[in-house]
């Protein structure tokens, strides 16, 4: 047995397929007194405790009992460079982007800022649970650069891109169509592929692209068609206004990213609220992805996500916390505020679907079920383990929990990063100390 196996002892929860409710026990593996055996990075075994035990005598046992072990979470869109932006009062998305966050990516060009600003961008996505995520960096190659480093040396598997933006922001925060193709292009080659690092070609929304740019992404996306792509959908009325006089040939805002060959299958939409029948038609055919983003939308007052809407159609929508609009960096206050956004519309959130939603639902968005998202052999053993008691709180009212749903809805409600007790990513454990 080489040296670095072990066998992480707890209570294990494994989503197998999304569950269509609370009584769809086949949709999970829960087991009371489970294991990994986790070895080179890996999850080797997941099963009762005495069977992965017999199979691996000689293996380290590291007892998390009574806490739960389910995969790390997986955040589908956030922005790098906005950890300073969290929490800036009083506008809605436009106003927003030029009075708070624009001003913060510009300083993304000083790679001693972009350094820091990722030294503390993973300590808080570990603290929180989350091993994977899809980041939008600054116009800067330097902060695609500093986000990528950083990664490689935590060995987590992130994804990510420099945002091509060619107008309507300030200076200091603009390429132009050339630069946007030739900086994403050396960046792909740099990094799309390495270790665990995938490469995201991010135009930022087509108010900050002009056609031309637009064009450049999308030969980027055909030559590149194994990474992904991310932008920004229909999340603001104004926006919308704005983007379709940029664009006035264009049947509706997706219609602009379909034009320049920008929507397929590995394609993440941000916030997608707002969105017209043809595009919600587009989105079914071409497998495009809208990500789900509540506690921005509820922030920004952009509007609510319908979906139950896109799911009827078969669109397989993403969750994440869109930090530096979103307001925590925790996968389960984003889970918290997406049921509510939900409830106001008269849809669920059951705690199976939401646990399953921020692990196995987002990896098979990003076509990574394979890889991350679950606790099966044969995956990379990024895990969290949770603690359902983690405050006073939490304690009290799990007193009165009887099932394994109950405990998940407690979680989703209450928890933060105060309920995660460890983090670890490929085998290791990486949740900073405080
Ligand atoms: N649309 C374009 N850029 C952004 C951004 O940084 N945040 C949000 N919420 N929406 C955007
Ligand atoms: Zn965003």
């Amino acid at each position: 047995m080489p040296s670095d196996a072990k066998i992480l002892r707890g209570r294990t929860l494994s989503f197998l397929s999304e569950p269509t409710g609370p009584e769809d026990t086949a949709a999970y593996r829960y087991l009371e007194d489970g294991a990994l055996l986790v070895e080179g990075g890996l999850i080797r075994a997941h099963g009762d405790y005495a069977e992965v035990a017999a199979q691996a005598p000689e293996a380290e046992v590291v007892d998390h009992r009574p806490h739960l072990l389910m995969a790390g979470f997986i955040d589908l869109h956030l922005h790098f460079p906005q950890v300073q932006v969290v929490a800036s009062w009083g506008e809605q998305l436009l106003d927003w982007l030029n009075t708070y966050t624009f001003p913060a990516e510009v300083q993304f060009a000083d790679m001693t800022h972009a350094e820091r600003m990722a030294g503390a961008f993973y300590d808080l996505l570990l603290g929180h649970g989350t091993t994977t995520a899809v980041a939008f960096c600054s116009v800067h190659p330097t902060s695609a650069e500093a986000y990528f480093a950083e990664a490689e040396r935590r060995n987590m598997r992130m994804i990510g891109g420099k945002v091509m933006m060619d107008r309507n922001a300030p200076d200091g925060l603009r390429d132009t169509a050339q630069q946007g193709y030739d900086q994403t292009k050396a960046l792909i080659e740099h990094w799309h592929g390495k270790g665990r690092a995938s490469y995201a070609i991010s135009p930022r929304f087509a108010i900050t692209s002009t056609p031309e740019q637009l064009e450049a992404a999308g030969a980027l996306v055909a030559e590149h068609p194994d990474a992904y792509v991310q932008t920004h959908l229909s999340e603001n009325r104004a926006e919308i206004d704005f983007t379709l006089s940029l664009y006035p040939e264009a049947p509706d805002y997706l219609g602009i990213y379909e034009r320049y060959g920008l929507v397929g299958d590995k394609t993440l939409l941000g916030h997608a609220i707002h969105l017209e029948p043809r595009e919600i038609e587009l989105l079914a055919a071409t497998g495009g992805k809208p990500v789900f983003c509540p506690t921005s939308n509820l922030f920004l007052g952009s509007g609510l996500f319908d979906d139950a809407g896109l799911r009827a159609k078969g669109i397989a929508n993403g969750i994440a916390t869109d930090i530096g609009a979103g307001t925590s960096y925790s996968m389960l206050q984003t889970l918290n505020e997406g049921y509510k956004v939900l409830q106001l519309q008269s849809q669920k959130l059951h705690p199976l679907r939401a646990f399953h939603w921020i692990t196995r639902g987002n990896a098979e968005v990003l076509g990574q079920v394979d890889r991350i998202g679950t606790l099966e052999a044969g995956t990379e053993a990024d895990i969290v383990v949770m603690d359902a008691r983690a405050t006073p709180a939490m304690a009290l009212r799990c007193e009165k929990a009887t099932s394994l749903s109950e405990e998940l809805f407690i979680l989703q409600m209450l928890g933060d990063d105060r309920a995660v007790v460890e983090t670890y990513v490929a085998g290791e454990p990486m949740k900073p100390k405080a």
